[in-house]
Order: structure tokens, then C-alpha cells, then sequence
């Protein structure tokens, strides 16, 4: 598959080279912008803030399957937008899906070495299904469907959830494989 990720951080940088490894042919894009007419998914992974200013740099996204990997933190979705995926799709008007936002990226090294694969969520438009699952075994995840992009924003929501866990110290209920030095 022609993979473009929008973002080459902890999340756009790590599942590139995930999926690099798994034979996909990537494309990394950063705050320069390009174009992704070529490309077969796209995986939009900047601070949910700059959502709207990442896409802005980007060209051939109409139509495309557009997985939206961020987190609103401090943030809030663009105005008359319940979450950042219901903006992607608006600029896309493509298959939408929001995945890959409620893993840590700090565990992605460990994925091939577990005894079994995680789950990782996904919800959005049945169009993008074969293409988001296939991302998530091709990292390492076993995606579990979450129900339509009206679920996005409850998704999105989640994170803070898991944050307070976390904190809270009880994050390996939620990793269990993760290392406590790495939540
Ligand atoms: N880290 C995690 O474990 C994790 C897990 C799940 C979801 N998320 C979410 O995924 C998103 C990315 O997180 P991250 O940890 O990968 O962040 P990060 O390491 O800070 O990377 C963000 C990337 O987005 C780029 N960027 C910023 N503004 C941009 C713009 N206007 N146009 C294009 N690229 C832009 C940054 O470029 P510069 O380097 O030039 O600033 C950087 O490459 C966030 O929404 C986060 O909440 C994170």
C-alpha cells in the first residue's frame, strides 16, 4: 500500500516505520506540506490543535482514506465540529476513520515481541474498514471497531480518561504489556 503520513513525530514517524517494515511504501509529510494524490491511505498524526493547518499544507486528499490519529489535548475540534476526524472527512469527503490515538507510541518497539497482539480501537466509515485493519495488524494491533465516526469524538474523549489511569498509577490494567517506566 502508498501510505502518506502527515506528521513525523512519535506516532507519524513510529507507524511509518512500522509499516515500512511490513512492506508499505510511505511518504512522510511535515509542516512543508506535499501531496498525497498517490497515495492509497493517509494517516494524519500532528498535535490536535494544528489539525486544521497540517491538512491546509496538504494537497489530493479529496476522496482519500484519511485514519486520524490525534488527540485533542488543551485543544478543541475545529468550530462546528464535534471531533477532528468529522473535520478531516469534511475536507476529504473520503472514507474517515479515527485509530492509533489511544495507544502510547513510547510501546510501539515492543509490539513485534509480545505473546500477543493488542487491541487497538478504530471507529469510522465502513469504506475505510479493510484499510484500517490492515494497518493495525501491519503494526502490531488487533483493531477492535468502536461503531461509526459519530463515535469519534467519544474516542477522542477517551484519552483524557486514560490519562487519569495512568496517573492514577494504574495503567497496566489498560497496557498490560507495558513496562511502568514507560506509561
Ligand atoms: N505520543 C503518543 O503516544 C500519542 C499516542 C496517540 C495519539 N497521539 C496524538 O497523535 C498526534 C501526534 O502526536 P506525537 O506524539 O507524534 O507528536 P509529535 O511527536 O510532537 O509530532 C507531531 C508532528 O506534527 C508536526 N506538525 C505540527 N504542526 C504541523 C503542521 N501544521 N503541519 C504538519 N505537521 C505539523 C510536527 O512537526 P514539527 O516537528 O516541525 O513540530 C511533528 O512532526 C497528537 O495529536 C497526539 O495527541 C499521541
Amino acid at each position: 500500500m502508498r501510505i502518506a503520513v502527515v506528521g513525523k513525530g512519535n506516532v507519524g514517524g513510529g507507524l511509518a516505520d512500522l509499516w515500512e517494515r511490513a512492506g508499505h511504501e510511505l511518504t512522510r509529510i511535515g509542516r512543508e506540506g506535499g501531496d498525497v494524490t498517490g497515495a492509497d491511505a493517509v494517516l494524519v498524526a500532528v498535535p490536535g490543535g494544528a489539525i486544521a493547518a497540517a491538512l491546509d499544507g496538504v494537497q489530493g486528499l479529496e476522496g482519500k482514506i484519511v485514519i486520524d490519529a490525534t488527540n485533542l489535548v488543551g485543544a478543541a475540534p475545529p468550530a462546528g465540529f464535534f471531533s477532528n476526524a468529522e473535520f478531516v472527512k469534511s475536507r476529504t469527503d473520503g472514507p474517515t476513520a479515527k485509530s492509533f490515538n489511544v495507544n502510547f507510541a513510547a510501546l510501539y518497539g515492543r509490539l513485534r515481541e509480545l505473546p500477543s497482539r493488542p487491541s487497538n480501537l478504530w471507529c469510522g466509515d465502513e469504506e475505510a474498514r479493510d484499510v484500517v485493519e490492515q494497518l493495525n495488524r501491519d503494526a502490531g494491533y488487533e483493531p477492535v471497531y468502536a461503531g461509526s465516526l459519530d463515535n469519534a469524538s467519544t474516542q477522542e474523549g477517551l484519552m483524557q480518561l486514560i490519562f487519569g489511569i495512568v496517573e492514577g498509577g494504574m495503567g497496566r490494567f489498560v497496557y498490560r504489556f507495558a513496562p511502568p517506566d514507560q506509561l
